[in-house]
């Protein structure tokens, strides 16, 4: 085992607990007995995972005199549904997990929002603890609170803000994710560098082998690098009212257009790339961002071996229908983060149609 880093996130009235390290998922269960123990624990995971990653961490809860149940869900976002967490409520209620119970998370995004949100909710709320197991997780989705299920009506509709009190990122687990989920999940990575960090931006573009060979030390800093950066940006806007963690949209507002007009065939990452990209290009044609700065971001991206052009046509008419419609849009204009440079990100509405089109049409394929 070795630890990488461990430290305590401080939210307005809330802690986070976040070790980092190669071998630390079995800690998972010291961290809890820590925090003052629990009396039962709910696991959640799903199909893939439930042996390889969430079976030992039920053997060290029990061992620290935590009783643990495991319920596993079918991978995939379908799974992140209110039919999923009310038969997760039904695990808990047959467990008999009360106030004083966990509920923990062992899988990707979709397994940390989907245990987030049932503990969030159950019992109006009970302590979660998360290991993500993939790295869009890690860096992303197990830091900052939101928890959530999704609604025919579009993702993430439903949910709670609730900080999980233990997050444990075991960098081993990576070893297993597949290079094109290592690599979307980058696409948050570099995001987070391009809107706060340059010089972790250079670092990027000098560790690029390393990271996608899964050379450990070298995760295990790009994960730490990225929980300073977002926990840094939520703390000051944890609800996500004051502007400041709207800055963590860059690239998401076409990068979301995208995903949902391609009927998800693009990992979330990868439409985040094109988004990056062409969100760059609109901030160059508004005059506020250097060209050379969209060819930079590009050329890193392609290094991570994430897209930066579309490989099949767009109907440009139902990515303007679907910006109109954004959860980001105030009165049916939608929101950016755009990069005035690297670090130096804005928030900007009233941007002219035509130039989101443009924007958007430079990422067709040729
Ligand atoms: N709450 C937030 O702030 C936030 C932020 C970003 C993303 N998200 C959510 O996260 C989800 C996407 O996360 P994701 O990309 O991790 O998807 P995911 O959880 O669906 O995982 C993708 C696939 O990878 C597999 N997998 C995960 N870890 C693995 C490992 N170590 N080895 C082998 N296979 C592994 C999973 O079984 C799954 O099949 C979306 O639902 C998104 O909305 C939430
Ligand atoms: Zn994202």
């Amino acid at each position: 085992v070795v630890i990488h880093n461990d430290r305590e996130l401080e939210w307005a009235g809330y802690s986070t607990r976040v070790v980092v390290g190669s071998g630390v998922l079995p800690q998972l269960s010291a961290c809890c007995r820590d925090v003052g123990g629990f009396s039962r624990a709910l696991v959640v995971t799903d199909a893939q995972l439930a042996e390889s990653y969430a079976a030992p961490v039920v053997t060290a809860l029990e061992s620290h005199g935590m009783p643990a149940g495991l319920a596993v869900v079918p991978p995939g976002d379908a799974s992140k549904s209110l039919d999923q967490a009310s038969r997760l409520y039904n695990h808990l209620a047959k467990l008999g997990v009360g106030r004083d119970g966990v509920v923990v998370g062992v899988g990707g995004g979709m397994v940390t929002d989907l245990a987030g949100f049932v503990g969030a909710t159950w019992m109006r709320g009970v302590t979660t603890a998360l290991c993500p197991t993939s790295l869009e997780a890690d860096i992303d989705a197990s830091i900052g609170g939101k928890t959530g299920v999704n609604h025919s009506a579009g993702k993430n509709l439903i949910g709670a803000f609730h900080h999980p009190r233990v997050v444990v990122i075991d960098t081993d687990c990576l070893t297993t994710l597949p290079d094109r989920d290592l690599s979307a999940g980058l696409a948050e990575s570099v995001k987070h560098a391009a809107i706060s960090d340059e010089p972790f931006l250079a670092w990027h573009e000098a560790h690029a082998a390393e990271i996608l060979e899964h050379d450990r030390p070298c995760l295990g800093e790009l994960i730490d690098r990225n929980i300073t950066i977002k926990a840094h940006i939520v703390a000051r806007d944890e609800r996500e009212e004051g502007g400041i963690r709207a800055l963590l949209n860059f690239g998401h507002t076409i990068g979301h257009a995208i995903e949902a007009v391609c009927d998800y065939r693009l990992r979330h990452g990868e439409s985040v790339a094109l988004g990056m990209v062409a969100e760059c290009r609109l901030a160059s044609s508004l005059g506020i961002l250097e060209p050379a700065c969209t060819s930079r971001l590009s050329a890193l991206l392609e290094k991570l071996h994430l897209p930066t052009r579309l490989h099949e046509s767009l109907d440009l008419e139902a990515v303007s229908a679907y910006l109109r419609l954004d959860k980001k849009a105030v009165s049916g204009t939608p929101r950016f983060a755009l990069l005035k440079g690297f670090g130096a990100p804005v928030v900007q509405s009233d941007v002219p149609a035509e130039l989101i089109r443009k924007a958007v049409e430079s990422i067709l394929p040729r």
